[in-house]
């Protein structure tokens, strides 16, 4: 396995459609090598999700991390994935927003209001397959990435750039902030 060079913004391919990759494809070494180099890259540089464009790859894959929750009854919101030739359908009106980022972005963040609940199809690696419904911080994550293979990066999903702010200063005055100690 090897990890990929990141495209930043700015790179051409990171605007591009990406292309579909054929069923028959799907379990071709080419794309299973992809698919482990894409995870070591992902966990490299701690993303959460990667699109193939972001290595400068255009086809129609990404992979995204554990989404760790302490509340859940398996210590998951969501679990590792791979999706192929991904298509998301919304299921709600209902907006929600989080701080993103992107390796394709470092070290900014901006706050972006994304749809609650979608329904996600597509293929799994061993091409069967994938056909679900995903809501909360996991449905955001897969917008975001699906986003890539369209050529989209958060900040043209923002609207109101008011929130777009690097690393240090997103931490300082815009992230959460524990609650003080009362006693
Ligand atoms: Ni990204």
């Amino acid at each position: 396995m090897s990890i990929l060079k990141i495209a930043r913004m700015g790179h051409p391919v990171l605007r591009q459609m990406a292309e579909p990759i054929k069923p028959k494809e799907i379990r071709s070494d080419e794309i299973q090598r992809l698919i482990d180099d894409m995870f070591e890259t992902m966990v490299e540089y701690s993303g959460v999700g990667l699109a193939a464009p972001q290595v400068h790859v255009s086809k129609q894959l990404l992979v995204t991390e554990d989404i760790p929750d302490p509340d859940s009854d398996d210590g998951y919101l969501a679990r590792r994935s791979v999706v192929i030739n991904p298509e998301i359908t919304f299921l709600t009106e209902e907006q929600i927003a989080f701080f993103e980022g992107c390796l394709s972005i470092p070290d900014i963040r901006g706050r972006v209001p994304r749809i609650r609940r979608i329904r996600l199809r597509g293929f799994d690696p061993d091409g069967n397959t994938i056909d679900r419904e995903v809501e909360g911080f996991p449905a955001v994550v897969y917008q975001h990435e699906v986003d890539h293979l369209k050529g989209i990066l958060f900040p043209d999903r923002m609207g109101d750039l008011t929130t777009l702010s690097f690393g240090d200063e997103y931490s300082r005055y815009m992230a959460p902030q524990p609650e003080p100690l009362t006693d």
